[in-house]
């Protein structure tokens, strides 16, 4: 599949075959796409959880306020950010030429040391990004997927064990459709969301096409 076709075709499917299984294989592949994502200093600050097993999903789905395609999808993927990923990053410059470990390392704990604002704020971006790959990359597996943040947070950590420096951020259902989505409405105009060279000089206009 082209990639724009991927992300003109990427939409929230919310009703899922429940029978379609997903292999070992396939959740490497995405996981690999998730991985080749970009972060900040390559610190790859993210854990994922692939949830396959049916009693997991359902805790999950009761945690996610019953939304069904928690329960039916053959993936429940749970996209967990690393607060701490900046204090140690002998993992990520492991292979990083030996100029730049050092200099790497004091820029990473001087950048987000201390500040845990912007660790979460890191977190959200790296999960972002990594999440859209997954959503893009089942697209070509021929899968659907369903971004989500309509879930309790305490609720699934302890569900899936996770410690506290890696709340989860972002969860994503992945399956095969058995509908497709709703109709996509309300994309906003170039006016609405564009300016050129700065804040308000709308010179693109027109709607933007789904
Ligand atoms: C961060 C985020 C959280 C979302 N949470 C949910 C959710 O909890 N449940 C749900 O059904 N859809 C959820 N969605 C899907 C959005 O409703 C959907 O992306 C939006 O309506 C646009 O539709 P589309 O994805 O089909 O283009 C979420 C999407 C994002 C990006």
């Amino acid at each position: 599949m082209e990639l724009l076709e991927a992300i003109q075709s990427r939409r929230s499917v919310k009703k899922f075959d429940k029978s379609h299984e997903l292999t070992d294989d396939e959740v490497r592949q995405l996981i690999r796409c998730a991985s080749l994502a970009p972060t900040s200093f390559n610190m790859q600050n993210w854990q994922f959880v692939a949830v396959r097993d049916a009693g997991q999903k359902t805790a999950l789905c009761k945690a996610a306020w019953n939304q069904e395609q928690v329960c039916d999808a053959a993936l429940v993927l749970v996209l967990a950010g690393d607060l701490k990923a900046h204090e140690d990053s002998s993992r990520t410059l492991r292979d990083a030429p030996d100029e730049l470990t050092e200099m790497f390392d004091g820029m990473i704990k001087q950048f987000y040391g201390g500040n845990e604002s912007l660790a979460l704020q890191e977190a959200c971006r790296s999960v972002g990004f990594a999440g859209q790959n997954v959503m893009l990359a089942a697209r070509d597996m021929d899968y659907d997927t369903c971004a989500m943040i309509g879930f309790d947070p305490k609720a699934v950590a302890e569900i899936l064990e996770l410690p506290e420096h890696l709340p989860p951020l972002l969860m994503i259902t992945v399956g095969r459709a058995a509908e497709p989505a709703r109709k996509r409405w309300g994309l906003l105009d170039y006016e609405e969301v564009l300016s050129l060279d700065k804040y308000g000089e709308r010179s693109f206009t027109g709607p933007i096409q789904g």
